[in-house]
């Protein structure tokens, strides 16, 4: 059982594989948290101290006791007004303008399956896990809190989320509503986050947790470039391979905080949910709000471990569709090769060449609508251009699918351009507020998705484009953070729900289209990784994860991501030099090797590639196909960091049998008679034998057809050949081979 409730102890505890997350009914039925780490037996209650704390205040029924201070002691789901002053979980405003509830252990109960969430992305489990519901109420009754957990005991998963009900007969106003908290009675820790901007998202960066609050998060209306709502939490010891901790996603695209601090007594605390800022909802008598959900893993084999449960869970039980399991076609976008500027006889050429070379798929990318040659106008008017393809969407999309091809569109559902018909017949359906001018950004404004009919309208109008067209993928993008926030629907009172509700209103969008259009790929986007979380990663099995498509840039892009994300989750493309985004000049080899650390595809016009690159690009699918599995479904090995090694990055691949490897290596500077850098494998089988097949590394490789055991691959290394000149790749494939030494 995972889930085990231990009356006499009034213990609830949740087992995985190599964790355990316990909780205590403590007294006055306070729900108090016990322990979240490795696997443990019997209960953790020793853990709580008991003191009279100056300035800690005590529950009336303690009497003369001021020991029991929920001020000091960890719990589950803090609130605001039961004497804990750290940053709580939840807090409201009652009918009478308080602020303040006291929330007590009510019941439980333990469930076979993993719940779902209404409207919401949530983690999914067809066998193999169980669901605890512990209900709170407030002293007065005036609200319920389920709090709802999910193990997944083999992934080393536990999820949770929080649903408010408004038990009361007058309304209440949610002000701040987390999802997930963890209180830690002591050790000393590191918080990791990944931010960055836009072209440069997801950098890895590590602090320490101390006595200053330390809170990042999203105000732009999407989870953002500048910071991503997934968070680690490491002792201060960790490393890559060895250590403590533990991570916390939310799948949630929208504003959202995280905050971590040690507290007066050294105990420290990590919270995460919807950011409180922006953010308000009413519930009258009955109604419920449901928090989005956190994924929660813990590791006590380092941040590599970590990661790979990450990957693992989102890959197998947040992703859906069919392109879930299979490999997903190679593409080429035109976007770099043609911006706003192409016919529909271009758009078919770029498609034939590559058609010729291996590619799979093309997808049209902005500029197919409306009248849009440029980015000041035609977002909302989803009618196809004919005049400017030559021809119907149907017939160019027919023609590329004779080449073997499959056909992909490009939309921006979101969005719309004051010059478009759409916004010259509803201005009201744009975030305006009354009387002020917006805030323009690439000149568009934002449609009002928490209004139902605008979504409605939306779909609809696409939706006629794509019936008839023959569309296997869609690249949904969004391409600016949201200011004025005001709904022309929602009434004084609800305007604090309204970007809650925008979020609703995009997964409702984009359940549509999965329901409608089952086969359909979908990758998200939002100006490259603008909306890169597990939220969108249960709509859209990829995304694209910026648009600096520079290789370089990306090694370190592609470096952060993977704390968090599976590396099939990222939409990576080869793109011509010098780069668009940096004037870099990286070989095309290189260019590939990273960008197959992703869901690869090109982003050229393939009319003007060499015949050398032409066969280039020819070998890459090749060996794309030949590495897809264990690419996308093997285990990811952080091998280098970008922040300590100057000399070269690398990144590994293997299969879950062990069986196969794929060592990538791009080396990054280069020097007069150079010291030799080492790269040593991970996760292999020490005793298995495996045979090395080298890719790149010139004359100076000597090791091409070695047959070296995996014991001697993981603590000997490799050295990885000097070779001329910057961003050289270097790849070793490694297959077990028969013992025949
Ligand atoms: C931003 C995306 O990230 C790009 O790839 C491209 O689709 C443009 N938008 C088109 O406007």
């Amino acid at each position: 059982m995972a889930i085990i409730y231990n009356r006499e102890q009034n213990t609830m505890t949740l087992h995985t594989k190599n964790s355990t997350y316990q909780m205590l009914v403590g007294k006055y039925q306070y729900l108090l948290h016990l322990y979240y780490g490795k696997r443990i037996s019997g209960s953790m209650e020793h853990l709580l101290t008991y003191y009279d704390h100056g300035f800690s205040g005590n529950p009336y029924e303690a009497d003369n006791d001021r020991t029991f201070s929920l001020d000091a002691l960890p719990q589950e789901y803090s609130c605001l007004g039961n004497g804990d002053y750290r940053s709580v979980s939840f807090w409201m405003k009652r009918e009478d303008g308080a602020r303040g509830c006291d929330l007590r252990y009510v019941s439980h109960e333990i469930l076979d399956g993993k719940y779902a969430l209404e409207g919401l992305p949530a983690v999914y489990a067809k066998e193999h896990a169980q669901t605890l519901r512990v209900v709170l109420e407030d002293v007065q009754k005036l609200v319920r809190v389920t709090l709802l957990y999910g193990v997944l005991a083999d992934e080393d998963i536990i999820t949770r989320s929080a649903v408010i009900e408004n038990m009361g007969a007058s309304p209440v106003t949610v002000e701040k509503v987390h999802s997930a908290c963890l209180d830690f009675t002591h050790g000393s820790y590191d918080l990791i986050h990944l931010s960055g901007r836009y072209g440069m998202e997801r950098m890895m960066e590590r602090e320490k947790v101390t006595r200053s609050l330390a809170r990042i998060g999203s105000r732009r209306g999407t989870s953002s470039h500048q910071q991503n709502p997934f968070v680690i939490l490491a002792q201060t010891d960790t490393t890559e391979d060895v250590g403590l901790c533990c991570g916390m996603s939310l799948m949630y695209s929208g504003n959202f905080s995280a905050e971590v601090q040690e507290d007066q007594f050294h105990q420290t605390r990590i919270s995460m949910g919807i950011s409180e800022e922006l953010f308000s909802v009413v519930l009258k008598p009955g109604e419920v709000f449901t928090a989005p959900e956190v994924i929660l893993s813990f590791s006590d084999q380092g941040l590599g471990q970590l990661s790979r449960n990450f990957h693992r869970v989102i890959r197998s039980h947040v992703c859906r569709g069919m392109y879930r399991d299979i490999p997903r076609p190679v593409l080429i976008n035109n976007w770099e090769a043609t911006y706003f500027t192409f016919t529909g006889e271009k758009i078919y050429q770029i498609a034939k060449q590559a058609s010729e070379l291996g590619v799979e798929m093309f997808v049209l990318d902005d500029g197919w609508f409306g009248v849009r040659d440029c980015d000041q106008s035609g977002l909302g008017d989803w009618y196809v251009n004919e005049k400017k393809l030559g021809e119907p969407l149907a017939e160019l999309a027919g023609r590329i699918n004779q080449l073997g091809m499959k056909f992909g569109l490009w939309i921006e559902p979101e969005m719309v351009s004051e010059d478009s018909d759409l916004y010259r017949a509803h201005p009201e359906w744009a975030f305006v507020i009354p009387g002020k001018k917006p805030v323009r950004s690439r000149y568009q404004l934002v449609l009002d998705f928490s209004n139902r009919e605008v979504v409605d309208y939306v779909f609809h109008k696409i939706s006629a484009v794509l019936d008839g067209a023959g569309i296997s993928y869609i690249k949904m993008d969004m391409n600016r953070s949201i200011c004025d926030v005001y709904s022309s629907v929602a009434g004084k009172e609800n305007q604090g729900a309204v970007l809650h509700k925008y979020v609703l209103g995009v997964y409702d969008f984009l359940e549509r289209l999965r329901e409608r259009y089952p086969e359909l790929l979908i990758e998200g986007c939002s100006g490259g990784g603008g909306r890169f979380d597990a939220g969108m990663l249960y709509y859209t099995p990829q995304i694209w994860s910026s648009d600096n498509t520079d290789a370089v840039e990306r090694l370190s892009i592609q470096y952060g991501t993977s704390f968090g994300y599976p590396i099939s989750a990222s939409g990576a493309h080869v793109s011509v030099v010098p780069n668009e985004q940096t004037g870099r000049v990286v070989g095309m080899e290189t260019r590939a090797m990273t960008a197959m650390a992703g869901s690869f595809g090109y982003e050229l016009d393939s009319e003007k590639l060499t015949e050398e690159e032409k066969d280039q690009v020819k070998e890459q699918i090749r060996d794309f196909h030949k590495y897809w599995k264990v690419i996308h479904h093997g285990d990811y090995y952080r091998i280098t960091k970008p922040q300590e090694n100057r000399e070269i990055a690398a990144w590994q691949f293997v299969s879950e049998d062990q069986t196969e490897a794929l060592m990538n290596v791009v080396t990054l500077s280069t020097h007069c008679n150079s010291p030799v850098s080492y790269v040593h494998f991970k996760g292999l089988d020490e005793r298995k034998l495996y045979r090395l097949e080298i890719h790149g590394g010139g004359k100076n490789d000597t090791l091409n057809g070695r047959l070296l055991y995996g014991s001697a691959l993981m603590y000997g290394g490799l050295p990885v050949p000097v070779m001329s000149g910057e961003y050289q790749p270097w790849q070793v494939y490694l297959v077990e081979a028969q013992q025949e030494v």
